[in-house]
C-alpha cells in the first residue's frame, strides 16, 4: 500500500499509473476502521483494478466541536487493516492540505435533503461532507465511489453534489453491516461501554419491529411504540422517520407500492448513533 499526505504526490501519482490499472474505485473514510469499512472495501476491489482509501477526519462536516475532539483515532490499526484488506493507495491529508483557505467557502444547494433527518439535526454537516467530498472527487478523479448505507441519506447528498459538479463518477451503494447484536457498524460505537453497546441494539430491535408491524398499524403509532421503549432504555430519540427509499422523501404512512426506509438517529450514553432500515 502506497501512503500519499499531499494531493500533488496523489495526483502525479494517479496520472501516470499503469494502464492495467484503468479502474479507479475510491473509499473515503474517517478512520476508526470497522467491518463496515471493509465491506466497502473488498466490494471496491472485486470491482476495481485500483483500490484507493482515503482516512481524513473532516471538522467541516462535525456540527458540535465536543464531538470532533471525541472522535475516536486508530490510525495504526486502520493502516494494517487496509493493508490486510489489499487496498493499493492510501490518501492521508492533513486539514491543511485539504483546506487551503480558499477550500472552505463553498455551498451546494442540496435543496430538502439539507433540511429534513439529518440535515435538520446538524446544522452544516451536509455541506461539509458534499465540500470535503467534492475535493476529494476531484483530486482521486474514481470511476466508482464506495458508501454505505448505514449513512443513507448522506449517499443522497453525495449523488446530489455529484450531479451539480458533473463527477463522471458513479455512486456504489453497500448494505449497512451490523453487530451480532444487530447493532449498526460504527466508528462511534467505540465511544460507548459495555452496557451502552448491549443497549444501543435495543435500536435496531425496534426497528424490525416497525418493518415486521407496518402492514397491521399506522406508522404513527408504530413510531410511538418504538420511542417510548427507546426512551424507556434510557435513549434521547431525535427522529424516527418514514421515507421513499428513491428520493428521500418523507411519508405519513407506508404505501405498500412505494419501496421505503425507516430512519432513526438516537442518543445513548452521550454517543449519537443513526440506523435504517429498508421497507418491505
Ligand atoms: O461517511 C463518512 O465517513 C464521511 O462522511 C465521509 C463520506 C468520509 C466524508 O467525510
Amino acid at each position: 500500500m502506497i501512503i500519499f499526505k499531499t494531493t500533488e504526490n496523489l495526483r502525479e501519482y494517479l496520472k501516470d499509473k499503469p494502464a492495467s490499472q484503468g479502474v479507479v474505485g475510491f473509499v473515503p473514510t474517517m478512520g476508526a476502521l470497522h467491518r463496515g469499512h471493509l465491506s466497502l472495501v473488498n466490494l471496491c476491489r472485486q470491482q476495481n483494478t485500483l483500490t484507493v482509501v482515503s482516512i481524513f477526519v473532516n471538522p467541516l462536516q462535525f456540527n458540535q466541536k465536543s464531538d470532533f475532539d471525541n472522535y475516536p483515532s486508530t490510525i495504526e490499526k486502520d493502516m494494517e487493516m487496509l493493508i490486510g484488506a489489499g487496498v493499493d493507495v492510501l490518501f492521508l491529508p492533513s486539514e491543511k492540505e485539504m483546506y487551503p483557505d480558499e477550500n472552505k467557502k463553498v455551498t451546494y444547494d442540496l435543496g430538502y435533503l439539507d433540511q429534513i433527518l439529518e440535515g435538520a439535526q446538524r446544522p452544516g454537516h451536509f455541506q461539509g461532507v458534499a465540500r470535503v467530498v467534492d475535493l476529494l472527487l476531484q483530486i482521486v478523479q474514481p470511476d466508482n465511489l464506495y458508501l454505505g448505507q448505514k449513512d443513507f441519506q448522506q449517499i443522497k447528498v453525495i449523488q446530489r453534489m455529484i450531479k451539480l459538479k458533473g463527477h463522471h463518477t458513479k455512486v456504489v451503494e453497500a448494505p449497512l453491516v451490523r453487530e451480532e447484536s444487530g447493532l449498526a457498524m460504527s466508528s462511534r460505537n467505540e465511544r460507548l461501554s459495555g452496557t451502552g453497546r448491549k443497549k444501543a441494539a435495543i435500536i435496531y430491535k425496534n426497528l424490525k419491529t416497525i418493518k415486521e408491524e407496518i402492514n397491521e398499524f399506522p406508522f404513527s403509532s408504530l413510531r410511538k411504540k418504538a420511542i417510548d421503549d427507546l426512551r424507556k432504555n434510557g435513549f434521547k430519540v431525535d427522529y424516527i422517520e418514514l421515507a421513499t427509499q428513491k428520493d428521500l422523501k418523507l411519508l405519513n404512512d407506508f404505501d405498500n407500492k412505494i419501496p421505503s426506509r425507516v430512519l432513526v438517529a438516537a442518543w445513548i450514553e452521550s454517543v449519537r448513533l443513526i440506523d435504517n432500515i429498508p421497507i418491505p
